[in-house]
């Protein structure tokens, strides 16, 4: 069997694992949030890395498995909480302090488009990521792969604007009693008891 050019020969890396993030940290959810902008960043590493590897180009072929397994359930499971902890608590916390800021409701409008654009990309790479931990090869190949090139390439800028301007703000503006707020509202997202 001719092997696929595509294919290099990978270099050995760690699993991929993801840290939980305690719970006591709900407490102050700005570092939450920066927390899981650390998990998310190992996703988008790897994605990159099976992109360029030619990776998802075969039936799991290279012993990618557990990897890809672990990339399907945070972009089902733990991206939708972070994006909805942003959208539905950090951003309009942090607006009712930068009513005056049109830089910052500038960069705000842009992070939520990007937000709404993930729900476009994120199907096709999933319905890709589940072929493959079928057995299968990804159906739909050239979606797929353009999909998570472009989720990759916008995640990895839209963390930078969030971690560099959003949460240094956020941090600044947003008193105490908000962050209680904010807290137990992403506490109730996961049905987490919020830490006393
Ligand atoms: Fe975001
Ligand atoms: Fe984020």
């Amino acid at each position: 069997m001719t092997a696929d050019p595509r294919v290099s020969r990978p270099r050995k890396h760690e699993p991929l694992s993801l840290e939980l993030i305690p719970e006591n940290l709900l407490r102050e959810p700005i570092e939450y949030i920066f927390a899981d902008h650390y998990r998310l960043r190992q996703i988008i590493a790897t994605m990159d890395r099976f992109l360029t590897e030619g990776v998802f180009a075969l039936p799991l072929a290279t012993g990618a498995g557990p990897d890809i397994t672990v990339i399907q359930a945070y972009l089902h499971d733990d991206l939708p909480k972070h994006i909805a902890d942003e959208e539905e608590d950090l951003f309009p916390h942090l607006e009712q302090y930068c009513q005056n800021d049109g830089d910052a409701k500038q960069i705000l409008a842009t992070l939520r488009q990007e937000h709404a654009d993930n729900f476009t990309l994120l199907p096709p790479v999933m319905a890709g990521l589940d072929n493959l931990l079928a057995g299968a090869a990804v159906l739909e190949r050239e979606l797929f792969e353009t999909s998570a090139a472009r989720f990759v390439e916008t995640q990895r800028r839209h963390v930078i604007w969030e971690n560099n301007i959003i949460l240094p703000l956020a941090r600044r503006f947003i008193k105490a009693d908000d962050m209680v707020i904010m807290g137990r509202s992403m506490a109730a997202r996961r049905n987490i008891v919020f830490p006393g």
